[in-house]
């Protein structure tokens, strides 16, 4: 062969592989809980995602796109969720990981993506240093620390003084803690006590107690969604704590709109602070929330389906940017300073940290047309994660 027929060989080969490789579909892998206490996380993110194909299709920057879904219950072993991403990369071949509804299902898996170079995006897990555990995690959540600041300064200004403090024993109770304190004791606060509540089945009978007897002006609470947030609040109601004049002020974690029925009049006038309500009057969440009832009749869209479908927003509008292009480090240059309008408000990928920017509400739980509701009624906007400085 001479020179000019290896070069015409090269293009052609190029040429061929180019096209095999636009013609693959791209395969996302969703690691998420899909039974066990956090059976809702994974039902409510993969509700986000295929709606989002339903509404936008599923073929983006000439490349169709196909779920790979692995059930990492109960999204709170990091051995179990890391496996599944492994068996993702290796046998399934996937070109994306995504999901991820709690904590230690995240930072179990980035060291995945990092070795098999592939874009993880974090749909739901909310501890701060998840996005510094891989140069390709992108996250389209929330930070605890970024949901934590704005209730602690709004608790300041509103007469509240001596605040008891109730996490979750890990990264996003620690984070909620630490963000909260800060703001608060900045503001002249005083935290009078601070107890860690295990992840999972807790009896809250002796930390009910003891907020009881330490007599705060309120309780600072952060618990992940689910039994354990609606047997808290029984226990709140039940052992005279409401009737003491304490108060509860909480991230939107504790109102979720997936729990909020099941919470009941207990519920009516909580204050929170949050990224996302389901009662945000916006055109865009109208068609959201119209569109997720004709989905799914029997849920409510809460700020996991959010999560999910702003994170396969995100992974289609990178696609057409790279023309189908999924190459780790292409993808997160895409990504990076990538803006647009979600239903739960304007929203940016901040290029330096890869974790979202966002307008943080400030809402109060009334009943609207017979249905609680956050109605939210102050905003902190463009708020990037505090816990990054
Ligand atoms: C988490 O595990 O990171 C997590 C879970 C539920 C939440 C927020 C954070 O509502």
């Amino acid at each position: 062969m001479n020179l000019k027929q290896q070069l015409v060989g090269l293009a052609l080969a190029a040429t061929f592989s180019v096209s095999a490789w636009s013609a693959d579909p791209v395969k996302i892998g969703l690691v998420l809980p899909m039974s066990g206490p956090f059976a809702a996380y994974g039902k409510q993110i993969e509700h986000g995602v295929k709606l989002y194909l339903a509404t936008n299709g599923d073929t983006f920057g000439g490349r169709k796109v196909e779920l790979i879904l692995k059930d990492d219950s109960p999204g709170t072993a990091g051995d179990v969720s890391k496996r599944l991403a492994q068996e993702l990369v290796v046998k399934d071949k996937v070109d994306i990981l995504a999901g991820f509804g709690l904590t230690p299902s995240a930072f179990a898996v980035a060291p995945v993506a990092t070795e098999g170079k592939k874009p993880m995006i974090v749909m739901n897990a909310a501890t701060s240093a998840i996005t510094t555990k891989s140069p390709y995690i992108i996250r389209t959540s929330m930070t605890l620390p970024q949901n934590a600041a704005p209730i602690a300064s709004w608790a300041a200004k509103n007469g509240i003084k001596k605040v008891f403090i109730l996490i979750a024993d890990y990264g996003p109770g620690y984070d909620a803690a630490g963000q909260f304190k800060k703001t608060f004791t900045a503001a002249g606060g005083q935290i009078v006590d601070e107890v860690r509540a295990p992840v999972s089945n807790p009896d809250y009978g002796p930390f009910l107690q003891r907020i009881k007897d330490a007599k705060p002006d309120a309780v600072f609470l952060f618990l992940p969604p689910g039994a354990g947030t609606i047997a808290f609040m029984k226990g709140f109601s039940e052992r005279g704590l409401r009737e003491a004049g304490i108060k509860l002020i909480a991230t939107g974690d504790l109102t979720d709109e997936d729990i909020l029925d099941a919470l009941g009049d207990s519920a009516l006038g909580l204050i929170t602070s949050f990224h996302y309500s389901e009662a945000h009057k916006s055109p865009e969440n109208k068609a959201y929330t119209d569109a997720y009832y004709r989905a799914y009749p029997n849920d409510r869209p809460n700020f996991m389906s959010v999560g999910g479908y702003d994170g396969m927003h995100l992974i289609a509008e990178v696609l057409k940017k790279t023309h189908g292009n999924t190459d780790a480090e292409k993808f997160v240059e895409a990504a990076k300073g990538m803006k647009w309008v979600s239903p739960r408000g304007p929203i940016t990928i901040d290029p330096v940290t890869r974790d979202i920017v966002q307008t943080i509400y400030i809402r109060k739980v009334e009943r609207v047309a017979g249905k609680l509701q956050n109605v939210e009624f102050d905003q902190v906007p463009d708020f990037k994660d505090p816990g990054k400085e």
